[in-house]
């Protein structure tokens, strides 16, 4: 509250601060534009400029407050009570099908078999699993967003649209991967001299000799990807093709028979880049009885 003075020169008239029982007083909350040159009484409350922070009262009238009484018995209850809604928050979380761990639609598999073949060392092989295993999680990573993309509407996104393109990159750098480690095996497993597979062979390429000729010059040429005989069931006719990277050179509708990996990852670590000399130990590893039901199923 502000007064004049009367007993000031009438112009100059200086404004008395009258403590408030709420305010502090305070120099800074002193308000210059509070003087009245009238020097009339005026009981009209003028709220000071604030230039500091409201600050305590120091004075009180009255007694002390006294600080209110808590109820242990209360106390104890609602602390009873935000653990139970906490736990029970808990199991909701863990059991609600919308807030668990998102099922994962394909598993790596395990080829630890395949450590101490001959012409591939163990610390070649461990990384080459390990780089599988990226291939089988980002497949599921992708799967999953395109799911919730596609749940959520969003279609004509740039997110939903790169995914999708990507997606059989990493799908296809999963299933090639296992197509590879399956039609290996320590020591080799040789081709039934017997078998309609080489029949087939002999048919389409006239020997097996030229076969694997056929299929190390392609597995030779520059680039990364992979090379593979694929057998086409719908015109009986196999093919040694080139894919490169994982997505660009399959045949539609033809089964994959044997899948030799020729990414640098694949031998760098023990050839470097003498890519014919790991062909070679390849050729030494390849499962021909895996190979042969592949094509027995592929054929039926
Ligand atoms: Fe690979």
């Amino acid at each position: 509250m502000v007064v004049s003075d009367p007993r000031l020169p009438s112009g100059g008239a200086r404004a008395l601060r009258v403590r408030h029982p709420r305010i502090r007083e305070h120099p800074d909350r002193l308000d210059r534009s509070d003087q009245d040159p009238n020097g009339t009484r005026t009981e009209e409350w003028r709220e000071p400029t604030r230039r500091t922070p409201v600050g305590f009262p120091l004075t009180r009238s009255g007694p002390r407050p006294r600080a209110p009484r808590v109820s242990l018995i209360k106390l104890w209850s609602k602390c009873c009570l935000q653990d139970t809604m906490f736990a029970y928050g808990c199991w909701i979380a863990n059991n609600r099908p919308l807030f668990r761990e998102p099922t994962m639609k394909y598993e790596p598999k395990n080829f630890d078999r395949l450590l101490g073949t001959q012409g591939f060392s163990d610390t070649l092989l461990n990384n080459h699993f390990t780089l599988y295993k990226g291939y089988v999680t980002n497949t599921n990573k992708a799967a999953e967003i395109l799911d919730t993309l596609l749940k959520e509407g969003k279609l004509a996104t740039p997110e939903y649209a790169e995914l999708s393109r990507r997606f059989g990159w990493e799908f296809n750098g999963m299933r090639l991967h296992e197509y590879y480690f399956d039609n290996m095996v320590k020591g080799g497993a040789r081709l039934d001299a017997g078998s309609s597979l080489t029949t087939l062979i002999a048919r389409e390429f006239g020997s097996h000799e030229t076969w694997e000729k056929d299929f190390r010059g392609t597995g030779a040429m520059r680039g990364i990807g992979w090379t593979a005989l694929y057998y086409d069931a719908h015109g009986d006719h196999l093919f040694n093709v080139w894919i490169n990277e994982h997505d660009t050179g399959h045949l539609s509708g033809c089964a994959p028979l044997l899948i030799m990996d020729v990414f640098e990852h694949a031998f760098i670590t023990d050839y470097q880049l003498k890519r014919a000399d790991y062909i070679e130990a390849f050729f030494k590893a390849i499962n021909w009885t895996t190979v042969g039901s592949r094509f027995k199923a592929a054929a039926k």
